[in-house]
């Protein structure tokens, strides 16, 4: 190390000096892994692995994918429908419902009694049988603030539906509600999303209880 005040600084504060440095290099060059010959095995497993990964998930996507065909996500297909056979004349709602009620189920549950604490149930709720004006707004613009359903409050929100499903989707998914569990109120129409989708265009954000409340 030089101990001239004019020698470059940096080195000086890092205090090592030009033995210190071959020292550490020297005990790093010794201490280095032997070489070995071939390859390890464990890349060459990782690559069976991945190749096996990779097949499987071909045949699974070719298998399952439904020929990646739009038509198969849509609730009003059935089974027979594609190849040519001709559509029933007339789809329970209920059953469609049914189906579109796959958005639903990660929060309400498929028992509709949805999770304590968290998402109210729509399984005897006073709000699921109530006016179908306030589910069909809850419906299309999401729904956050305090509410009170069977006598337990919940707090949390929930998202709108109005711009990825359909009026006749809508209407399906809650007359499936407001019958199921036995839950029992009227069907909700394609033509009733309809007409409260028009009185609420403009809204945007989610509704409270409270605002809901009001509606009769
Ligand atoms: C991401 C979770 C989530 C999803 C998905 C969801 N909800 Fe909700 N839902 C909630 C929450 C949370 C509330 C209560 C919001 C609050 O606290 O203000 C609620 C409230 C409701 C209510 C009024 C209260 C009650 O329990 O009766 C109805 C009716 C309802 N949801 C129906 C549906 C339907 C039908 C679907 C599917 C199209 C759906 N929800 C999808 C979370 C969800």
């Amino acid at each position: 190390m030089s101990t001239d005040p004019s020698s470059d600084l940096r080195l000086d504060q890092a205090g090592a000096s030009d033995e210190q440095l071959q020292r550490v290099h020297a005990i790093l060059l010794r201490e280095k892994p032997e070489p070995t010959e071939g390859l390890s095995p464990l890349p060459l497993m990782l690559l069976g692995l991945m190749s096996a990964l990779i097949l499987f998930s071909a045949i699974y996507l070719g298998r399952y994918s439904g020929g990646f065909d739009p038509m198969v996500y849509d609730e009003r297909i059935l089974p027979g429908m594609l190849e040519g056979g001709a559509a029933p004349a007339v789809q329970d709602p209920k059953m469609l419902g049914k189906r579109v009620f796959a958005n639903c189920i990660a929060c309400h549950q498929p028992t509709g009694l949805g999770l304590p604490g968290a998402y109210p149930p729509l399984a005897g709720s006073e709000w699921a049988i109530g006016p179908d004006e306030r589910i069909i707004r809850i419906l299309l613009d999401g729904l956050s603030g305090p509410i009170t359903v069977k006598n337990t409050q919940f707090n949390n929100s929930m998202p709108a539906f109005g711009t990825q499903l359909r009026d006749e989707q809508l209407a399906n998914v809650l007359t499936y509600v407001r019958s199921e569990w036995g839950n029992s109120a009227p069907a909700v129409t394609a033509d009733r999303v309809k007409q409260i989708r028009a009185a609420v265009t403009g809204r945007t954000g989610p509704w409270s209880p409270e605002e809901l409340l009001k509606i009769p």
